[in-house]
């Protein structure tokens, strides 16, 4: 299969869209290249190098409060358990880390004795990848002790990986969103797969354009992050041809047996987009096939349908945010749901 599909009028329309107020001229592919090697020359260059042999547990920067350090790295692990707890995994199972960045993931899947191959653009990436499994403990009292992990230097955005490396499970873990094209990325990822093959995509939503943290981080070193919102990402998986999918929210935590929680999660579950976290079949049948789940719907779920189709008990419109200004909106409209209900009785 080729790697290059020739541009449609529809991937155009997307393309231009998605990019459309991003800074011109700016070569993102030697951004991701220059990397690593600009971050360690900062003059945190070594808690950098640090972070990236140790991600998720610790932040770059050791001022972060601990609180905000702990949030990330239960977001980061809750995705690869979540993930590992849905899907029907065997011992064949192959694994494609899709631009693994410094390894994290492939580490922590080959640690549960799975199959991974990693790949990324940056030769310096894989170094630290490499690096990392190296470090582990494991690896000397045991020579070799990750045979079943394979880093590569490789270019997804360009082309499918070898046919002979061929996978079962592709993961973008806050990957799709570096790359200019994702929709060329997606067919690539899709041709690097079997047959039965499924794509996990775990990663921020947003409708905006990217926040002004991500806009500092693209003018300092030339890297790409612009978020989607389920919206495009729902069109960029269609015009990959990539019809079944399925959407997912991302839920953790201890919760209380009360009723305006529940209420607060249910609502989460069937209108908040702040994560895209979806998982897609290569070929019809595919999820059926690969999940654990019970009661999928392997259709499109897209945002207007999802809010048409909500049952929520609670009316309100998503806030779009998250955390206490969130539940506090869910809260005060229950609140007024009950008032207005009990006001409506008394009149009767
Ligand atoms: C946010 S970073 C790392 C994400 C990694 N999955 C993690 O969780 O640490 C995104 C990665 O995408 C890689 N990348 C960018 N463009 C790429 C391309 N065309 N092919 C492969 N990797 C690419 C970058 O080199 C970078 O390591």
């Amino acid at each position: 299969m080729s790697s290059k599909t020739p541009l449609s009028d529809a991937e155009a329309k997307l393309l231009s869209e998605l990019n459309a107020g991003l800074p011109q001229d700016v070569d993102w592919k030697q951004g991701a290249l220059d990397y690593v090697a600009n971050i360690l020359a900062q003059e945190n260059g070594a808690a950098q190098r640090r972070f990236h042999l140790i991600k998720p547990f610790h932040s770059v920067y050791p001022e972060t409060p601990i609180n905000q350090q702990l949030t990330e790295f239960t977001r980061e692990f809750s995705h690869c358990l979540n993930l590992l707890s849905i899907l029907s995994v065997s011992s064949q199972t192959r694994f494609l880390d899709v631009a693994c960045g410094s390894g994290w993931l492939a580490h922590f899947l080959a640690k549960l004795n799975l199959t991974v191959v990693g790949i990324d653009i940056s030769p310096q990436m894989i170094e630290l990848a490499q690096e990392r499994l190296a470090l582990d403990q494991i690896a000397t009292v045991e020579l070799d002790a990750f045979p079943h992990v394979g880093l590569y230097v490789h270019d997804i955005e360009q082309q499918p990986i070898d046919p002979g490396a061929q996978c079962d499970v592709a993961v973008l873990e806050s990957a799709l969103h570096h790359f200019v094209n994702p929709i060329q990325t997606l067919r690539n990822i899709a041709d690097s797969l079997s047959d039965d093959g499924v794509i996990v995509i775990l990663e921020a939503a947003s409708d905006q354009q990217g926040d002004a943290y991500q806009a500092e981080i693209m003018e300092r070193y030339d890297t790409l992050e612009r978020p989607y919102s389920r919206e495009q990402l729902v069109k960029a998986l269609n015009l990959a041809n990539l019809a079944e999918y399925q959407f997912f929210y991302p839920l953790n935590g201890f919760f209380p047996p009360v009723q305006s929680v529940a209420d607060g999660v249910h609502y989460r579950i069937l209108n908040d987009h702040v994560w895209n976290t979806v998982i897609v079949a290569k070929q019809s049948g595919g999820l059926a096939r690969n999940l654990k789940v019970e009661g999928l719907c392997p259709v499109v779920m897209n945002v207007t349908n999802a809010a048409k189709s909500s049952r929520s008990p609670v009316a309100v419109e998503s806030t779009g945010e998250i955390g206490l200004k969130g539940e506090l909106a869910i809260l005060r409209a229950t609140a007024q749901r009950i008032v207005r209900k009990s006001i409506a009785k008394l009149k009767r």
